[in-house]
């Protein structure tokens, strides 16, 4: 599989119910290079119409949280749990995640990343733990076959509230450290 067949077996897909409610299907973006994937829950109302990861409210904040760990959109990796908008932005179901998670996993095995970073509870209970506790665990490390995975709060978590934003921070100097630990080349080469 490479990544175009893969992008396009998920454009097409009709494997759950959002195809029918979809505008876009909202794949993920950045460069296939890069060591850091971010996932988030799912797509938007603005994601869905324009048919990109955390382009809303929550892709603003996610821009400044990347700029924390001296990360941006050029090179990173971003997706989502699910590549379809759920109605109203209510969570996915677990049909709906086990319909859509083989295309993460494809871009997880094409990607091959070293740090795997879960935005918000859905995206943690699918990758790292089914039963995760973002209050609980949110910051903690845990390695997988030389892959380093953590989860922060949600972007939209923070907007509602803002009162979560100080450990959200400590998390983020934390994966900034981690980075600087795990890709020190990478790093580095991104600061010039
Ligand atoms: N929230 C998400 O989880 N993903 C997006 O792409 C946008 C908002």
């Amino acid at each position: 599989m490479n990544w175009e067949t893969l992008e396009q077996q998920c454009c097409s897909c009709h494997r759950c119910p959002l195809a029918e409610t979809r505008h876009h299907v909202v794949f993920g973006a950045g460069p296939k290079n890069t060591p850091v994937l971010f996932v988030g829950e799912g797509p938007g109302q603005q994601e869905d119409l324009q048919g990109e990861p955390f382009v809303g409210p929550a892709g603003h904040l996610l821009d400044d949280m990347l700029s924390i760990i001296d990360l941006g959109r050029h090179n990173c990796y971003i997706t989502n749990v699910v590549k379809c908008r759920p109605p109203q932005n209510r969570d996915p179901f677990q049909s709906e995640r086990d319909a859509c998670i083989p295309f993460l996993r494809g871009q997880f095995q094409l990607l091959r990343p070293k740090l795997l970073i879960c935005l918000g509870r859905i995206a943690a209970s699918s990758l790292i733990h089914e039963d995760y506790r973002i209050t609980r665990e949110h910051g903690q490390w845990v390695e997988r076959g030389g892959v380093w995975m953590t989860a922060i709060y949600h972007p939209s978590a923070l907007l509602r509230d803002p009162a979560r934003r100080p450990e959200a921070f400590r998390d983020l100097l934390l994966i900034r450290e981690k980075l600087q630990e795990v890709c020190p080349e990478f790093y580095a080469s991104q600061q010039i």
